[in-house]
């Protein structure tokens, strides 16, 4: 409880509008032993790689937000240590959220993130994101202060074209090219920071092989290039800092009309 005995959902909701239907608690007592079991190998699947290729703000934001291998994350406890840090929450919804109110939502530095698991039949990848997705993959880098930043720009710039679906493809190209599936270049090497590849080994593993042309981030560039969510990235794009894709964000403003 919090606030005049608010719980932690209340409080959420108050702050938002369009997004407030769509929140939920999360039922962390709910996951069996066999779920927790399933996470704890997702998890660990992912860990050798990403100590070598993820970039190091991903893993200090790991470690940050105590993320544990052996244990589904109680969103609650994440937010706790995150929100001091960054002001971001991981804010439990009911599933696939409408533009209008994922996008409320990341202006009000809440993340919206799933609380189901993916099965074991789908280790590799779900076509819906799920808390593995949302939280291993999304939320570590939210410790960030220029990642988080970014965020929240990224957020109220699409609120803000909402009316618009040109404007909103083309941030969603933004978004695709960053958040799901970006690159940066740390001490001479490309790493890995967007939750697509942080949590897919096989799209992970073809990336860093060199099955993708990696390019210089390039705003106007990403704005323009059709994504085909449903095959493997040809080309890719390195920010050379965080800095570049929070300036990116906001120049984009500019670029919708
Ligand atoms: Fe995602």
């Amino acid at each position: 409880m919090g606030v005049a005995g608010l719980s932690a959902l209340e409080l959420a909701q108050r702050r938002l509008g369009v997004a407030a239907p769509f929140l939920v608690e999360q039922d962390w007592g709910a996951y069996t032993a066999e779920q927790h079991g399933l996470w704890a190998e997702l998890v660990r699947r992912r860990m050798p790689q990403l100590r070598e290729s993820a970039c190091r703000e991903y893993l200090d934001g790991f470690e940050l937000i105590g993320l544990q291998e052996d244990r589904l994350p109680d969103l609650l406890a994440v937010s706790a240590r995150l929100e001091p840090k960054t002001g971001w929450r991981s804010t439990a919804v009911s599933g696939f959220l409408p533009a209008d109110a994922f996008f409320e939502m990341l202006a009000a530095r809440m993340f919206p993130t799933t609380t189901w698991l993916r099965g074991r039949e789908s280790m590799e990848y779900t076509p819906e994101p799920d808390i593995f997705h949302d939280v291993f993959g999304h939320v570590p880098m939210h410790a960030h202060p220029v990642f988080a930043d970014f965020l929240q720009a990224y957020g109220r710039v699409c609120a803000g074209v909402i009316g618009d679906p040109v404007a909103l493809e083309r941030m969603g190209r933004l978004f695709w090219f960053t958040v799901e599936f970006g690159l940066i270049r740390q001490d001479g090497e490309v790493k890995v920071y967007g939750s697509g590849l942080i949590s897919s080994h096989g799209e992970c593993s073809r990336v860093l092989a060199g099955g993708c042309e990696v390019r210089d981030f390039n705003l106007d560039e990403v704005l323009e290039t059709v994504v085909d969510t449903g095959e493997m990235q040809p080309v890719l794009y390195a920010v050379e800092s965080f800095e570049q894709i929070f300036e990116a964000a906001k120049a984009a403003e500019g670029r919708l009309g």
